[in-house]
């Protein structure tokens, strides 16, 4: 087992509304001497973190490595997919220092889904039938003798917006044009995953791990759709509840033992030691639970939810991850219910507008069991708080019920404003109820 350090030098490496969310709880830790964050641009990063003077530059990453030897940082926190897919993780390793994100062949879970599939199959895992092409015309082909509505996926990362769920023929065959074809997501779409379109509630459930322990956290509800009513296009998150009455203590154990263990054995199986947060996103249908997605890091937005509930010393724990010996971490609960509503920008998700000003977010700040984390602000010249990306803030409260926590989160919400804010009143409204 390795020792555990008395303090904890920390990098953060990330800068939206979830960073913020971890700077906020691990500053809540005694033990936390030194936090760098790679953002300090993000007022609410730049007030909790000292600038990491190292640029996230993930082709040249000997700076940051520099950077971790120089400051004798014990702890690496990796928030985004980017720089897991980059192998920013491997670069970073170092004896005495725990990095809490799995390396370049583990974040594949997320960075390619094609071999996500595969690695679902060869480990029973539940999930939907799928087909992976390279090429556009017999993906169509395929498409073509599908007599039910299918889901068109890009392959590789494309920020939760390289998926299509086809209503009709021609939407599939359009998103082929669009992915493969025209590549609106780059790379990402060299090949394509085409599976058959499930139903029913979908919940996020996440674990963390240090290749052997698991600690399963609260499940979360997301919701992915821009428009209440769960209308729109898919976006990376509009608002999240945790924790979602979808699952009660049966569900969650078929999914630890049918979903999260047989995935972190996979891995292992595979020669790969995952260490860090598996996100499992799932839609309970009919059949039982099913995987639509593995993300290898903490949902954005369903961190903030669980960092409001947390209780423990997060960077111990998330050093116990990343180093090892989870398995004697000290976890617990707020028993209360945490929601958190997007504030999102005019045009957001397909052409944000930016450089609006922000009034009323020390006001929403003010009120009891709120916290406001930063996802998309800066300070413009005159020091004025400016929108600066499409999720703009991210608006939590707690509350004894859903519903409470839900009212007080939209009471917050009424006292910001800035030009074009997009939000969703009904996250949490429509709790789907708990299955068996
Ligand atoms: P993903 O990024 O793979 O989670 O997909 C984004 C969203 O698309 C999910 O949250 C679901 O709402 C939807 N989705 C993905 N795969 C499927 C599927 N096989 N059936 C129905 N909906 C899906
Ligand atoms: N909220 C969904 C995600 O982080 O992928």
């Amino acid at each position: 087992m390795p020792r555990i350090p008395d303090t904890f030098r920390i990098l953060l490496i990330g800068g939206g509304g979830r960073e913020h969310a971890l700077a906020w709880k691990l500053r809540q830790s005694p033990r936390v001497e030194r936090l760098w964050v790679t953002h300090p641009e993000n007022p609410g990063l730049g007030a909790l973190g000292d600038p990491c003077e190292a640029p996230l530059d993930l082709k040249h990453s000997f700076r940051l490595e520099r950077f971790c030897e120089k400051e004798r940082v014990n702890l690496v926190v990796i928030g985004p997919e980017d720089p897991l897919a980059a192998g920013l993780a491997d670069k970073l390793a170092a004896p005495g220092r725990a990095i809490f994100g799995p390396g370049a062949e583990g974040a594949k879970l997320e960075a390619d889904k094609s071999w996500a599939k595969q690695l679902m199959r060869s480990a029973s895992i539940p999930t939907a039938e799928s087909r992976t092409f390279t090429d556009p015309r017999k993906a169509k082909s395929y498409l073509e003798t599908r007599e039910t509505s299918q889901v068109v996926k890009a392959s590789g990362l494309a920020r939760g917006k390289g998926v299509v769920v086809a209503d009709s023929l021609d939407e599939a065959l359009e998103a082929i044009d669009r992915i493969m074809v025209q590549r609106a997501f780059g790379d990402a779409g060299a090949a394509v995953v085409i599976e058959e379109r499930l139903q029913g509630p979908e919940v996020s459930v996440l674990a963390l791990t240090d290749g052997r322990a698991i600690y399963t956290l609260e499940p979360c509800q997301d919701h992915k759709r821009l428009l209440e009513g769960d209308r729109g296009p898919n976006t990376g998150g509009m608002g999240a509840y945790c924790p979602s009455g979808a699952v009660d203590d049966a569900m969650m154990s078929r999914i630890e033992q049918g979903v999260i263990v047989p995935a972190i054995d996979a891995l292992r199986r595979e020669g790969v030691e995952y260490r860090g947060v598996l996100y499992a996103g799932l839609m309970l249908t009919p059949a039982g639970p099913k995987v639509l997605e593995f993300n290898v890091r903490f949902g954005d937005p369903e961190c903030q939810p669980l960092m409001m509930r947390l209780r423990g010393d997060l960077a111990e724990i998330l050093y116990r991850a990343g180093a090892g010996g989870l398995a004697d971490a000290d976890i617990d609960w707020d028993p209360r219910t945490a929601c958190c509503i997007v504030l999102a920008s005019r045009g957001y998700p397909d052409k944000p507008e930016t450089g609006e000003t922000i009034v009323g977010v020390e006001n929403a700040e003010a009120m009891e069991d709120v916290q406001i984390f930063h996802a998309g602000t800066k300070r413009d010249g005159e020091g004025r708080l400016v929108t600066a990306g499409g999720r703009v803030l991210n608006v939590v409260a707690l509350g004894d019920t859903l519903a409470e926590a839900r009212e007080k989160a939209l009471q917050a919400c009424d006292v910001i404003h800035f030009p074009g804010m997009q939000l969703r009143r009904d996250i949490g409204a429509a709790a789907p109820a708990i299955r068996a």
